[in-house]
């Protein structure tokens, strides 16, 4: 979704807002625009399509100047062109807004401007006159005792000066929907102010230098050191300080935090793109989520597995009859394993909901309730919202997400990290693996907290979950096959995926990783539905690629196999050690997985081939495999 970049007090600010606007790329966009300041006013550059076609512009006529604002657009309203990119400016060119979320009462906001044109089709534009209207009212000289929250924050300013802080705080009253904003005003060109509903946004301070960024990517050139703006929160930056206050004007504390990734993380390393390189960083990540969680809780008793960073006793587990799992995208599919694990080891039932259905209806939910909200960005609104949906019916909610200090790990009771690192590509794939394993930890977190599970088990499956990270780099030894697989497949018309038990996640997700980089017809289906009318797509030329491991299901597999080859499909089968002798006459290839120290970590090995496939796919059709069109990583409108 939308990127912001903002830097006031640096020699060439739009330099190092391009450079920022550079790392958001990964969040997924579809035009940019930067503004400068200088008292003379502001100037604008704006393009669609890629940065570079910015950057080119941007060339021709190069801006100058120590205070800049970039953003990259992922269009909502209004087509992706130039007149509808950000930055908007008032019809007079003093006032200059960058916008991530939607302005939902925007229609209303624009009659109430009456007799007004507009030079795009956004719902973002209006603020922008919003502004520029507050800043040329009268401010009172004093306010009164009975004065509302707009006029006190007018008579901040001097008698008469129009104050941009307490301008911004009066129109944000009036928005409703979502928004992280960051304004720029000619009148006040050292001066960015910014304010944050429910959409990201960070504040840094570095050198002289005042920043803020609708993520930590833009700023970690610069600085670790960050701060989140809370919900109703709003700041002044310049290049001297960062004064933050709430909607009354009041002062307000951000969330300060230190970002624990550092900008060679963020780098391609000589990978030729970032999916390949989180690709391959998965052993690695798996192993850093793993890290440390064995522990004896004094000299002299049985080890036993720790979250510390759940925040909450595990005493409290003991009172919980029921789950609800929350995700998007790639993190539901990691639910849905979560699911099994849970089901498995502390043997509570367990729901696994798409979070933008869970908040619209009315879930049965008490503080008997644990819910479980996945995220790696921990910025999906959706999943935001239906996690605060739960707790307002007082259920606690833990928050499975690999980014610190995010909305959603900030807002929950618990938080489990994941630890892998930053997840540039937009297609999630160290990030679902080590989701995948965080959904094990708490899983068996929970059974042993109910006494279902003895320490010395606990002890023993946590050995076999550190033989992981050594199984997924056999498992990328397989990149070769991988390629020679996706040479033959790469123009099928449709590929259907199949799987059972902790197969039928990673069929969903090999699906979805198909068709979000390589654009390719995908489908996943539950291997036993596919009789149910799925199989009436099958034809000669139809791909269907069905996981396979040995465990409790594999005959029933076979049966499956055999039922859509007979339909004339080719079948790549994703088998183990355990499997792939007796799939070898029934499927047109086999790969062969090494046999998972833990079925339940099955999947954590089987979604990597599916990757590499993946990836393949996309790069021999010439597809932007880290930028696919349409999507965004971090999904911050509804
Ligand atoms: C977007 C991304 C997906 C991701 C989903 C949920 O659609 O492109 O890769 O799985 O959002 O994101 P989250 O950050 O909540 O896991």
């Amino acid at each position: 979704m939308c990127g912001i970049i903002g830097i006031t007090g640096q020699a060439a600010a739009v330099d190092g807002v391009v450079s920022g606007l550079r790392r958001l790329e990964y969040r997924g966009y579809d035009s940019a625009g930067v503004v400068t300041t200088d008292p003379k006013g502001l100037r604008l550059v704006k393009r669609a399509g890629k940065l570079d076609n910015l950057t080119a512009a941007l060339e021709g006529q190069p801006l100058s100047a120590s205070t800049a604002l970039g953003h990259t657009r992922w269009a909502t309203h209004g087509e992706p062109n130039d007149r509808n990119a950000h930055p908007h400016l008032d019809p007079s060119g003093r006032v200059a807004i960058v916008h991530n979320g939607i302005i939902e009462n925007y229609q209303t906001l624009k009659a109430e401007l009456g007799d007004v044109r507009f030079a795009s089709e956004t719902d973002s534009e209006v603020v922008a006159h919003l502004i520029a209207e507050e800043l040329a009212a009268p401010a009172p000289a004093t306010a009164p005792a009975t004065a509302t929250a707009a006029e006190r924050a007018m008579s901040t300013a001097e008698a008469g000066t129009p104050d941009l802080l307490a301008a911004v705080r009066a129109v944000v009253a009036r928005l409703e929907g979502a928004y992280a904003l960051c304004v720029v005003a000619a009148d006040d060109p050292e001066t960015l102010v910014v304010a944050k509903h429910e959409a990201p946004l960070i504040l840094a301070q570095a050198d002289g230098v005042g920043y803020c960024a609708s993520d930590v990517a833009a700023l970690i050139e610069h600085t670790n050191e960050v701060a989140a703006l809370l919900d109703g929160q709003l700041a002044r930056i310049t290049p001297d300080g960062v004064e933050v206050v709430d909607v009354d004007g009041a002062p307000a504390t951000p969330h300060a935090y230190t970002v624990d990734w550092d900008l060679a993380a963020a780098e391609k390393q000589g990978y030729d793109h970032f999916m390949l390189k989180e690709i391959h960083e998965q052993p690695q990540a798996v192993a850093d989520t793993l890290l440390d969680r064995l522990n004896a809780p004094a000299p002299g008793l049985p080890p036993r597995l720790q979250l510390d960073e759940l925040r909450i006793d595990e005493g409290e587990f003991s009172r919980i009859d029921k789950v609800f799992i929350l995700a998007c995208g790639t993190s539901l599919h990691a639910g849905m394993v979560g699911k099994l694990a849970i089901e498995h080891w502390a043997g509570i039932p367990v729901d696994v909901e798409v979070a933008s259905e869970f908040r619209y209806r009315d879930p049965i939910v008490d503080p008997h309730t644990l819910v479980i909200a996945i995220s790696q960005s921990g910025e999906t609104i959706d999943t935001i919202a239906g996690a605060a949906h739960a707790r307002d019916q007082r259920a606690p909610v833990i928050a499975l997400t690999n980014v610190v200090g995010s909305t959603l790990a900030r807002d929950a009771d618990g938080v489990l990290y994941t630890h892998a690192g930053p997840e540039v590509a937009v297609a999630s794939t160290k990030a679902f693996t080590t989701q995948i394993v965080g959904c094990l930890l708490l899983g068996l977190y929970l059974g042993q907290a109910r006494g279902r599970v003895y320490s010395s088990e606990v002890a023993d499956i946590l050995e076999r979950f550190d033989r992981v990270p050594d199984a997924l780099r056999e498992v990328l030894a397989l990149d070769g096959q991988l390629r020679e697989l996706a040479q033959r497949y790469h123009d099928v018309d449709s590929t259907m995926f199949i799987g059972r038990h902790a197969g039928l996640p990673i069929a969903m997700e090999g699906a979805l990783k198909l068709k979000e980089i390589s654009y390719l017809h995908a489908e996943a289906f539950p291997a036993g539905e596919m009789k149910h009318g799925p199989i009436a797509l099958i034809e000669p030329g139809s791909l269907v690629v069905a996981l396979a491991p040995a465990g409790h299901v594999f005959g029933k597999m076979v049966s499956n196999i055999q039922e859509v080859r007979a339909r004339g499909a080719s079948v790549l089968a994703i088998g183990t050690a355990g499997s792939t002798a007796a799939l070898v006459e029934h499927a047109d290839d086999v790969l062969t997985l090494p046999e998972p120290p833990h079925e339940l970590a099955g999947p954590v090995l089987s979604v990597v081939p599916l990757q590499l496939f993946s990836y393949h796919v996309a790069t021999l059709r010439g597809e932007d495999v880290d930028q696919p069109r349409n999507l965004a990583k971090t999904v911050t409108v509804e």
